[in-house]
């Protein structure tokens, strides 16, 4: 399962030395997250004033090493923070970062944010009988695997042992919400690519598989939502932040320089519509912010890759 490489590939993407990375190729994606960040601290701070009412207790939903949020901030002013991610040693090198004094507030929870789809699905694709269905030829695998997507479970609410529900007065979805769906989805790839490689570049053009996909995305992305409904106290906020629209950057040399970049929505409005879904399920804080966020540069022939991300602040409707 893709999720069982994270704290591998994690390595390489966060951490002091990434942020060193983003602060010179990326300064402004800093610069955001902190300001939201900010935001939704002043958000729980001003209804706290009023009702006298949001526990000090914080969450971070896909917390990994904290390469991007600023730790030191949250962990001052949420008692006690804790930090959820599959990634355990990731979380473990955000403590380190931390003064020593700062540390016993922080709970670290290793789990799986959805609950264990990646694990559903693997059960329901570990029963097929992939051999003969490729035997069969045509479509066969692409409707066996479009099977496994729609009648796996999706927890909505994924349960999460050790949070409790309304009892955090912040809650940070930190750029987490499309790798929920999207490493599943790679392990149905990883099976089409097993069993049946050239079916892998035809899937597109299958609607019931582009349907089972799409539909798999949404009842992911709606219980992260309903995580964090269930998660924030009555008069407290989240914030919700996520790449939209991944982008590959034209290399700066060879057959492909200059050729611009290719897009491709990584939250698609039928996973969740950015603001409208929001808005159904909370109250909007300000108007959602955007921005740019450079992941790697184009290097010789190796095409760069950058993100468009979101982030909206959010209160239980009940606030
Ligand atoms: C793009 S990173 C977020 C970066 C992180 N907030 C930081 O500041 O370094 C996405 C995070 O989601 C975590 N993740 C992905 N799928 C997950 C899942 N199903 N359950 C828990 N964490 C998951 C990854 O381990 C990773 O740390």
């Amino acid at each position: 399962m893709r999720i069982e490489r994270l704290s591998v590939d994690n390595q390489r993407t966060q951490g002091p030395a990434r942020r060193a990375w983003y602060q010179r190729y990326s300064a402004k994606h800093l610069r955001e997250m902190e300001r939201a960040a900010r935001d939704a601290l002043a958000a729980r701070d001003a209804l706290a004033a009023r009702e006298d009412g949001a526990p000090q207790a914080g969450v971070i939903l896909g917390a990994g090493a904290c390469t991007e949020l600023p730790l030191e901030r949250l962990a001052r002013a949420c008692d006690p923070l804790t930090l959820v991610d599959l990634d355990a040693p990731g979380m473990g090198r955000a403590l380190e970062e931390l003064p020593d004094r700062l540390r016993a507030r922080v709970r670290l929870l290793a789990a799986d944010l959805t609950g264990g789809v990646s694990a559903a699905l693997r059960e329901e694709m570990g029963v097929q009988p992939w051999r003969d269905l490729r035997a069969l030829g045509g479509m066969a695998l692409l409707d066996a695997l479009a099977d496994c997507l729609e009648r796996v479970t999706v927890p909505d609410p994924p349960e999460i042992a050790g949070l409790e529900p309304r009892g955090f007065g912040l809650v940070i979805s930190s750029l987490t919400l499309t790798q929920l769906y999207s490493l599943p989805l790679l392990d149905a790839l990883d099976t089409l690519l097993a069993y049946a490689p050239d079916l892998a570049e035809r899937r597109d053009e299958h609607p019931r598989y582009v349907a089972a996909e799409r539909d798999f995305r949404r009842r992911v992305a709606m219980a992260h939502l309903t995580l964090i409904a269930r998660l924030l106290a009555p008069g407290g906020a989240a914030l919700l932040t996520t790449d939209k629209t991944g982008y590959l950057l034209s290399p700066r040399a060879g057959p492909h320089a200059g050729e611009g970049r290719e897009a491709l929505e990584t939250l698609p409005a039928s996973a969740l519509a950015w603001p409208d879904d929001l808005a159904a399920r909370f109250i909007l804080v300000g108007p959602p912010r955007a921005w740019a966020w450079m992941v790697a540069m184009p290097e010789g022939e190796t095409p760069g890759r950058a993100y468009d991300v979101v982030a909206a602040i959010l209160r239980p409707l009940d606030s």
